[in-house]
């Protein structure tokens, strides 16, 4: 049994608003993110609206999603948007190269995507192609969308059946440009950005846009040293980060058999987060200290060998998962004074999914109900917590079992988000409710009998939130006690 641990509030003036965005999804042209996922075709005998399914577009409103990046991920920098507007049987099809080389017909596109957006509520988040488009692509993509008349552009989205444009902000500059992306050093790519930024027009009187720069491959920090060296201020909103939680990318293992090891690997790689977020932004205290450009963590999440037989990058979703997100959505909001959006991988049916569909059936994993606690910290001015964590021991070796993070909305209501990610022991925390300005609390809580354990479509219910109640008050101090991998959301008033 491990002794009670103190949460406390660390003092400072600064007011730091933990961003909506950062609950952001992504979803690419890859396996059955797209078609067979969110989208079935306007012909489906599945309820859709415009061809995007009714019961996915309910569980995401719920969600709250704030923002959606599309359509890659490596499919972005292959990706030529003017194959997919327009009536659909003139568009041509293209081959995927980059998964598994299917036939990719453009049935959707640019309107299809961002009118799916305006139905979800969800900001879209357009990954540009550099690595094998140009900046004149680039530059007429944001006039497509964003131009209310008199260019070129802009007459042909009319003609497309769309009179207002839709006003994208969100505009990735190219996806992992070291890699997928052209192979590019990063001191090619920061001259290749400087140019595309340099044509992404703002409209007349429009809102700017927003425009986020590929980012580093993990601990890459001289990719991020070079970006923040070498384009000017005026040209930058934001730069990426992509870190999956992975052990061993020759080894990924599978994603619901898995033993305490593995599992205590992937908790390692979840928890590595921390130390990146922490690197990447020294770096960019350097060049930026007033922290005008964004850290933007637009790829992240669990990633395991693709079931057999299945599409690709498809994944079960375990409590396993739950853990990463539940910590890794902790250190986003705790370092939110840099981080102000992140995109996890990916929405349906691909890699760490808040949605896995078969057919017409649906279920909502693990993750999902952990990105819907959660979303309580959207746009809530962050409390920063100091947590001497009790230690997560496995087979020598160990790791902080307690994660926490806080924030206390616009109606005043304060949210206290807790992960034990111990196998075996439960872990008591305390907080002083005083300090906190909190006389009731209530709370919600994640679990399952093993870390294995997940939703099916026949049993879609396992894994749910139930209402919380170890926890106690006795002379305003709050002592929670936190079961074993179990996800916690308090609310206090
Ligand atoms: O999310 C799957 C892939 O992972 C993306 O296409 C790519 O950007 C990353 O390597």
């Amino acid at each position: 049994q491990n002794k009670v641990v103190e949460v406390t509030i660390v003092k400072t003036e600064n007011k730091t608003i933990i961003n909506k965005h950062i609950y952001g999804h992504f979803a690419e042209h890859l396996g059955k993110c797209i078609y067979g996922g969110l989208f079935v075709g306007e012909d489906s005998n599945i309820s859709n609206t415009k061809g995007v399914r009714n019961d996915i577009i309910k569980a995401l409103k719920d969600l709250k999603v704030p923002n959606l990046r599309w359509p890659g991920g490596c499919f972005a920098d292959t990706y030529h948007w003017k194959d997919g507007i327009g009536p659909k049987k003139d568009r041509p099809s293209i081959v995927n190269r980059w998964w598994g080389g299917t036939v990719e017909d453009n049935s959707f596109g640019t309107n299809e995507f961002l009118d799916m957006c305006e139905v979800l509520g969800a900001e879209p988040y357009l990954a540009g192609n550099v690595g094998s488009g140009s900046p004149r692509e680039l530059e007429e993509w944001v006039q497509y969308v964003n131009y209310e008349s008199g260019s070129p552009m802009s007459e042909l989205r009319k003609k497309n059946g769309r009179e207002k444009p839709w006003k994208v902000t969100l505009w990735g500059v190219g996806n992992e440009m070291w890699g997928c992306g052209g192979n590019m050093t990063a001191e090619f790519y920061a001259n290749l950005y400087r140019q595309y930024a340099t044509f992404m027009p703002d409209g007349k009187g429009d809102k700017k846009l927003f425009r986020i720069a590929s980012g580093a491959n993990g601990d890459d920090y001289h990719w991020t040293e070079v970006l923040m060296r070498d384009i000017p201020k005026g040209l930058v909103e934001a730069v990426a980060l992509h870190w999956y939680s992975v052990s061993n990318w020759e080894k990924k293992g599978s994603s619901v058999k898995f033993d305490e090891n593995q599992y205590f690997e992937t908790m390692k790689a979840a928890i590595k987060m921390e130390e990146l977020v922490q690197k990447h932004t020294e770096i960019m205290d350097k060049y930026d200290p007033e922290k005008k450009v964004a850290l933007i963590v637009d790829e992240w999440g669990g990633w395991y060998d693709t079931e057999e037989g299945a599409s690709a990058l498809y994944q079960q979703n375990t409590m396993r998962d739950a853990m990463i997100a539940g910590v890794t959505l902790n250190v986003f909001n705790n370092h939110a004074d840099r981080v102000k959006g992140a995109n996890l991988a990916q929405i349906v049916n691909v890699l760490q999914a808040v949605i896995l569909t078969d057919k017409e059936k649906m279920v909502l994993t693990p993750t999902y109900h952990v990105m819907k606690m959660y979303n309580v910290h959207q746009d809530a001015q962050l409390i920063p917590l100091k947590i001497e964590s009790p230690k997560y021991v496995f087979d020598n070796k160990e790791l902080p079992a307690v994660s926490v993070s806080a924030s206390k909305d616009k109606a005043g209501l304060t949210h206290i988000s807790l992960v034990n990610i111990d196998l075996k022991k439960e872990n008591k925390v305390k907080i002083d409710l005083k300090e906190l300005g909190i006389k009731n609390i209530k709370g919600l809580v994640l679990s399952s009998s093993k870390v294995q354990d997940y939703n099916t479509f026949e049993n879609p219910d396992k894994i749910a939130p139930v209402v919380f109640n170890k926890f106690s008050i006795k002379n305003d101090i709050l002592e929670v006690t936190i079961p074993p991998f179990s996800v916690v959301v308090l609310e206090g008033k």
